[in-house]
């Protein structure tokens, strides 16, 4: 064995330096390419994904992790010098949005004879720039200590929101920033019609303890008991009683919307091959699988991934004919959310 010390202070630094540049090509050569990706599911969810993705294709991913409307948001702001490959996940209302404004690319994934009709007609309705990757119905939960405490009535409806007993109780996203929350304005004025919807949405903020940013925020909020009731995607409040939260899920009896998630390639994508690998492997059985073993429980997409378990059942929940043409287009998006921001959220309490 030669001793280090024989090669002297420079010596060592020389072989340092040498070993840096043949490890740094050995990994530069392994990776087939690098992928940006917007993921806007829930964080341990997009982990899942990036991981196997990179084991599986040796790309490089990187990732950040924001909601539906912000991504959007970020998609305009960089539309002269796009940033992001793939937008992955979130409500398909804003991926609608930036498909009509030209923001992403048309794709005819081969994947597309395995979905389910709806994922399809997401794809149709957008000339091929998005895609449906999953179905999950709007809900709300309630943390069942706090209510016991309280001694309130169980709320089963979205009428039953409004109720003096749960003024400060209730947390919802702000649609401006969430998908899940612009769901929720969408399916209150679907439901109840525009008029009588605003007046709904102005009885709730009666009600409102804060507008959080994520649209699942208040589900972990009320898991917690820093609310009594979130309005959420029912998948997840099924999250947090799934992990062990005081929480019961509800499906409004009066009815209520639903999303079908989406995934765009991002117009400009400087790795468009990496970017259509990334968009026909997320539609795979094997990829979908991951959602269910991260505690996420939507309704897959590709007709051969199982519906997990614990995902609650569609066929279960009073859907309303959500039209997601008129609620998807931009026009309708920028005019419902000011009317929000001016009617609604400014309103003192
Ligand atoms: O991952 C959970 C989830 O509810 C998805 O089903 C949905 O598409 C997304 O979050 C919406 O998030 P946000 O409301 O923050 O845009």
């Amino acid at each position: 064995m030669i001793p280090l010390s024989m090669f002297g202070r420079a010596g060592l630094v020389a072989i340092g330096a040498l070993a840096f540049l043949v490890l740094g090509q050995t990994s530069a050569t392994r990776a087939q390419g690098n992928l940006t990706l917007y993921c806007a599911v829930q964080e341990e969810w997009c982990r899942a994904m990036v991981n196997a993705f990179e084991r599986k294709t040796n790309i490089k991913v990187a990732m950040t992790r924001k909601s539906s409307g912000e991504f959007y948001a970020q998609l305009k702001a960089e539309s002269s010098n796009p940033r992001g490959d793939v937008w992955w996940g979130g409500t398909g209302d804003p991926h609608l949005q930036a498909a009509e404004e030209g923001l992403t690319l048309e794709y005819k994934t081969p994947m597309l004879p395995q979905l389910q009709d709806w994922a399809v007609r997401q794809a149709e309705q957008s000339k091929y720039r998005t895609v449906g990757i999953y179905a999950g119905a709007l809900g709300f939960g309630y943390n069942t200590e706090i209510l016991k405490r309280k001694n309130l009535p169980e709320p089963k409806c979205w009428a039953d929101l409004l109720a003096s007993g749960l003024r400060d109780e209730v947390q919802v996203a702000d649609p401006n920033s969430s998908g899940t929350s612009y769901t929720m304005l969408a399916t209150v004025v679907q439901l109840m019609g525009e008029d009588k919807g605003f007046e709904y949405l102005k009885q709730l903020h009666r009600n409102i303890n804060q507008y959080t940013k994520s649209g699942a925020a208040p589900a972990k909020a009320t898991s917690l008991g820093e609310t009594l009731v979130g309005i959420t995607f029912m998948h997840d409040m099924v999250t947090m009683a799934v992990q062990g939260g005081p929480v019961k899920v509800v499906a409004p009896c009066e009815g209520t919307g639903y999303e079908i998630g989406s995934m765009s390639i991002i117009k400009g994508a400087r790795n468009l091959d990496s970017a259509k690998a990334w968009y026909d492997w997320a539609l795979s059985p094997e990829a979908q699988a991951l959602g269910a073993e991260a505690k996420s429980f939507q309704v897959p997409s590709n007709k051969g991934s199982p519906v997990p378990p614990q995902a609650p059942r569609l066929a279960d929940v009073k859907l309303i004919n959500y039209d997601f043409a008129k609620y998807g287009s931009s026009a309708e998006r920028s005019r419902l959310l000011s009317k929000w921001d001016r009617e609604v959220k400014t309103l003192p309490k």
